[in-house]
């Protein structure tokens, strides 16, 4: 029996695991996001990261560094269910928040009908032309862990092209050492993976590490801005 049909015994991880698997041997390393948010019908226990709350490390991150938006302009890649969205609305932004999804991007307009928030469905890789250098703020979590691990770099440049010239983006991620394969989907960043941010001419403005919950990995902070360009 799949384990979807064993309530009791219900593991979304290893299920989130299963799905992801039988795309990737298609071929497909995008189509299960939306399976398994359609899956879950409704039910968020089933989606391992839908905590339907601002993710509780950007906002230890955030309350340190008195994050304000002051009407600035935010980016929210992979947004999920949209609670870091509705966080950054909150801590006033002007929002714009998209996934792949539109189970996602549904579920999130439901979840947050009253919001000032723009919930879009795009693909990273081909976003609207006028997203392009255009947010003060971007904001990133565990959307680039779950892709391939050969993409990295390209992933990496996708979400750099939202900042405008003077734009921060801020990415969250379970995090190992250099040195350390990663084995299981979510594949971990390591410190290597993330300076791909500065080849494309970020200066990291801050790295905080915090203990991951139980037996999780470490997660990341990481805060970048655009490197001034001399006049
Ligand atoms: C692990 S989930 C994290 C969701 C959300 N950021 C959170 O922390 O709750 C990764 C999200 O990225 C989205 N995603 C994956 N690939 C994407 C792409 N190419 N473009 C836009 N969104 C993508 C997935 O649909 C999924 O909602």
């Amino acid at each position: 029996m799949s384990e979807k049909n064993q309530d009791d015994t219900f593991d979304p991880r290893a299920r989130t695991r299963e799905i992801q698997a039988q795309f990737a041997a298609r071929g497909d390393a995008l189509g299960w996001f939306d399976a398994l948010y359609n899956e879950a019908e409704g039910d968020p226990s089933k989606i391992p990261w839908a905590d339907l709350e601002p993710n509780r490390y950007f906002r230890d991150w955030a309350g340190e560094n008195g994050l304000k938006g002051n009407g600035r302009t935010a980016l929210v890649v992979g947004c999920g269910l949209g609670d870091d969205a509705n966080y950054l609305a909150d801590l006033g932004f002007q929002v714009t928040a998209f996934d792949l999804s539109p189970t996602a991007i549904a579920w999130a307009k439901k979840l947050y009908p009253d919001k000032d928030i723009t919930f879009e469905v795009a693909d990273l890789f081909q976003p609207f032309r006028g997203w392009l250098g255009a947010f003060d703020f971007v904001l990133e979590i565990y959307t680039i862990q779950p892709l391939p691990l050969d993409w990295r770099p390209r992933v990496i440049d996708a979400i750099s092209a939202f900042a405008n010239r003077t734009g921060e983006i801020v990415v969250v991620t379970r995090g190992r050492e250099d040195n350390v394969e990663p084995d299981e989907l979510p594949w971990p960043m390591s410190r290597k993976d993330l300076s791909r941010f500065e080849t494309n001419g970020f200066v990291q403005i801050d790295f905080v590490q915090m203990p991951g919950e139980d037996d999780e990995p470490p997660r990341f902070v990481v805060a970048y801005r655009r490197r001034p360009v001399s006049e």
